[in-house]
């Protein structure tokens, strides 16, 4: 495929090197312009964002940490595990599973592009970024007993600032094949749209006692977990697509389906993925030797799924609780330590 997407290994070294700013240690600050110059891998209208707007630079530093914790906890029980978006910050290289243009590239792209407006939103309501503040108060009328207060998330401008940060490396013209910055483009929209969906309304009860006789209401966003679990929905139901001319431009259809366009809210792949079984260094799979799995499940953690058929091997761990917990009066709990023993299973 080398030859295919001649460009793509330089273009998604800039895209994946945004996401090694997850790397960057919590305590530096980005206070200098030097620091734009330090941070790895940005295309130059990312260094500009950052130059104007270091605050801001902060927040998609805290970003790019949330998406690959995130993208993790989503995939601990899926045989692909997310293992792959941990890139050092030296890296001159990725892996495979995330550079061809695979359903998990395709996840991976939603993710960070919903995560980096996600905490810029937020950001804009804790008072972290100085150059937004809350969301507008919806205009609707609020319900008897409801009025609207509280801090709103400031989706609009997340999106705003979410998008340009984020988009950047796919925008650029010397960047990477067509159809690769078309998927990655399409698909971090797909991510932003699941985001604008999770903008719910959230509510804090008052009144005397208690008594929620009023209660204060405002736009938030739902966390990014939940976000996270509607593109894995969208991940396993994720369209193939081919680039071809459709009208006067290439295009990306869907390859197997009668001709329609790509739909808005799909995530599209063009490559298929390994199917990370075994380790396999040259499609990025490490395999799931050793990965835990679960025997009376039914889901794709199950020992049948996680490890392919090779079968697992049980082994016992101690867990220590606490128990028999007892409450004084007043006010103070004393527990117990005790000692289970639990079998646990690792595939073959
Ligand atoms: C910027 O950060 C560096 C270290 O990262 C520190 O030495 C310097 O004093 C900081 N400058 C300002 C203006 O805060
Ligand atoms: C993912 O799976 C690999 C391979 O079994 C394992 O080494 C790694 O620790 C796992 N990562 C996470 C975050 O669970
Ligand atoms: C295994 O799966 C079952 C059924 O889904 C679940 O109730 C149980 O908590 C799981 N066990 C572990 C150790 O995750």
């Amino acid at each position: 495929h080398a030859r295919i997407f001649p460009c793509l290994k330089h273009y998604l070294l800039l895209f994946l090197s945004t996401l090694s700013l997850s790397h960057t240690p919590a305590s530096i600050y980005v206070n200098q312009t030097q620091h734009c110059k330090m941070l790895p891998g940005m295309v130059s209208s990312q260094a500009q964002l950052c130059r104007s707007n270091l605050e801001l630079m902060q927040t998609i530093i805290q970003a790019a940490r949330e998406v690959k914790k995130t993208c993790q906890k989503t995939f601990g029980d899926m045989r692909w595990n997310c293992s792959s978006i941990d890139i050092p910050p030296d890296a001159t290289k990725y892996r495979p599973d995330l550079d061809r243009g695979t359903r998990e590239a395709a996840f991976v792209y939603a993710l960070s592009a919903a995560t980096i407006s996600h905490t810029i939103a937020r950001a804009c309501t804790t008072g972290d970024l100085r150059l937004c503040s809350c969301g507008p108060i919806p205009a609707e009328i609020p319900e008897p007993g409801y009025r609207w207060g509280g801090c709103a998330d400031n989706l609009h401008y997340g999106l705003i600032m979410g998008s340009k940060f984020n988009d950047a490396p796919m925008k650029m013209k010397r960047s990477g094949s067509h159809a690769n910055k078309l998927m990655h483009l399409h698909n971090s929209e797909v991510g932003r749209q699941v985001l604008r969906e999770a903008l719910v309304k959230k509510c804090k009860c008052h009144g005397v006692s208690g008594s929620c006789s009023i209660r204060t209401c405002w736009r938030g966003l739902q966390d990014l977990r939940e976000i996270a679990m509607d593109l894995k929905t969208k991940y396993l139901s994720a369209t193939k697509v081919v680039h071809r001319p459709m009208g006067t431009r290439k295009q990306l259809v869907p390859k197997d389906i009668d001709i329609r366009p790509v739909r808005e809210n799909e995530l599209v792949y063009l490559q298929s993925s390994s199917d990370f079984c075994s380790k396999n260094d040259k499609q990025g799979s490490v395999g799931t030797q050793d990965r835990q799995c679960n025997r009376t499940s039914l889901g794709s953690d199950s020992c049948d799924l996680m490890c392919c058929g090779r079968g697992y091997n049980p082994y016992t761990e101690k867990l220590v609780e606490r128990c028999h917990c007892k409450y004084h009066w007043c006010c103070y709990v004393t527990c117990k330590k005790c000692e289970r023993i639990v079998e646990r299973y690792v595939c073959k």
